[in-house]
Order: C-alpha cells, then structure tokens, then sequence
C-alpha cells in the first residue's frame, strides 16, 4: 500500500462556492506561507435545453482571486464529473494554472470516446490536460506540498487531493448524513469505492475534509465540510465500521432506483476534454446525444 506525505501542521484557507445550480461546491485553497492558491472542481454555467454556457460562477472564483491578488498554480479535477461541466480552460487562460486529473483519465476517455462515437481527432491520451497524477504523486502550492490519493469507484479516474491538513473528496464521500456516491456509472464499482473510502478514513482523524457536492438531505442547510473521525463514526453508508459486503448490497440496490444526472451528456463530452467544448467539422461548438447510448 502507499504511504503518502501527510503533514497536519500545513492549514491552507479554504474558501468554498456553491454552485445552486448542481449542488456543487468549488474551493479556492491558498498556501499559507505565500501568495499561491488552487482551485479544486470549478463549474461552468450551462442552460442545457438552450444550449447556452455562461460563466457567473467561474467568474466568481476569478474574481476573488484577483481581488486577494493571489498566484493560481493549479486548477484541479477530482474526476471526470458527470453532474456539472468544468471552467477549467476558462479559468486558466484568464489567470494561468496547471489542470491536472487522475492518470486513469485514459480509461474513461476510452470509455466515452465510444459511447459518444468520437472520432480521431479526439485524443484519448489525457494530452488535454497539464498533469495526469498517479497514486501518491505530489505537487507544490506556493511552499505547500500536497499530493493525490487514488480513489476509484465511483468513477475509474477518481482522486482525492490532500493539502496540508485539507483533503478534497470529490465523490467518494458525501456528508456523513449524506453517506456516499454511486458507483453505477461506466467503470464504476461499488466494492472497490468501499475500499477507496476506507484509504480516506485511513487519514489522520483531524484530516478536515472537504466535499464537491451536497444535497441537505432532509432539508438541512448546505454543508460541505467535516473530518475523517466524523466521517468515520457517523457516515450513514460507511461508518461505524460497516462492512463492504453491507456497505456493496446497499450501494447496488440504492444505485438500480437513480436516474442518470440531468447534465450527464454535456458534462461528459466536455469533463473529458478537460473542460473544452468540442466542435463539429467546421469548428462549430457542438454537443451530442447518443440515442440509448448510456
Ligand atoms: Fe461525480
């Protein structure tokens, strides 16, 4: 098993925006001994029966940025998000940064180059991105190390990122009432994302953890941060040491009633491009839908 660089006594400021639109939550997170921040799953704006994107939330985060006159090192993805479309390229060509996502990007840009029925001209390499991270695989902040933590289950390019004493879950884990995400997508696997959460729980239990979406299950606000040792006592799906065969039969059975997310079929086409939208023959922004294709 890897041993990753964990050091609690780095607390990078974290500052979270919620996205009311798909429940999601972006951070800006900061080194505490320089002017470099990240930004961690950045979401841009689609009106999908219009076929209209726009940019009120990334510009918000930009803003903010410039405001604290702050360096932007790094924009990242936990994974490819099925839910809401990333900023990311619109981000970075106003205020630079690396993207970087999980190295298994290939895999599920294999994935969807053939649903979606790509052609050539779409790379299946993760060449759209600056960084592809494997498994323990550590990057700098300003004078901040953090590094990536491979998580696969809900997706297979899944990963959480820890800085300092903060750790970004994307979807292994929700709120410990809201319990975890599915694992029904292609290459999603329920028992393999019970040992993915397992490795997250396995950090310190002062970790603060920090989630990419929440829904307020029954009608209490938004939240979007907790602890490992929270997590781990209360977690509805995974806490109080329930097993992987319970935790796989309730994740099957639960993930068999959802309905695919509404923005599915544009967040995909664009998530594995790193955020650009593709174009048709004659360069024309264009999105797909593969009829009884998913
Ligand atoms: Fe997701």
């Amino acid at each position: 098993m890897t041993t990753y660089p964990v050091n609690m006594d780095i607390k990078p400021s974290v500052q979270a925006f919620f996205d009311e639109a798909t429940n999601t939550i972006s951070y800006i997170v900061k080194d505490p001994s320089s002017n470099a921040c990240a930004i961690v799953d950045s979401v841009m704006d689609i009106d999908y029966a219009a076929g209209r994107i726009t940019y009120d939330h990334a510009d918000a985060l930009i803003r903010e940025i410039e405001t604290q006159g702050l360096k932007l090192e790094w924009i990242i993805e936990t994974h490819v998000h099925a839910d809401h479309l990333s900023a990311a390229p619109y981000i970075q060509q106003r205020l630079g940064g690396k993207i970087g996502i999980g190295s298994k990007i290939l895999v599920v840009q294999d994935t969807f180059g053939k649903v979606f029925n790509e052609g050539t001209e779409f790379q299946r390499d993760g060449s759209q991105f600056d960084r592809l991270f494997e498994d323990g695989d550590t990057y700098t902040i300003g004078n901040m190390q953090a590094f990536a933590m491979y998580t696969p289950g809900h997706t297979p390019a899944c990963m959480v990122h820890v800085m300092g004493d903060a750790a970004f879950v994307g979807d292994t884990l929700f709120m410990p009432d809201g319990g975890s995400a599915r694992a029904d997508f292609p290459g999603g696997d329920a028992g393999v994302l019970y040992d993915s959460i397992q490795k997250v729980l396995a950090l310190p239990d002062e970790m603060r953890l920090f989630m990419c979406h929440d829904y307020g299950p029954d009608g209490r606000d938004i939240q979007w941060e907790t602890t490992v040792g929270e997590e781990k006592a209360h977690n509805i799906h995974v806490g109080g040491g329930k097993t992987k065969e319970e935790f796989v039969k309730f994740r099957t059975e639960r993930d068999a009633q959802l309905d695919m997310p509404k923005l599915i079929i544009p967040s995909l086409q664009v998530n594995m491009r790193a955020g650009e939208i593709p174009t048709d023959k004659d360069g024309k922004p264009m999105l797909k839908v593969p009829v009884n294709g998913l």
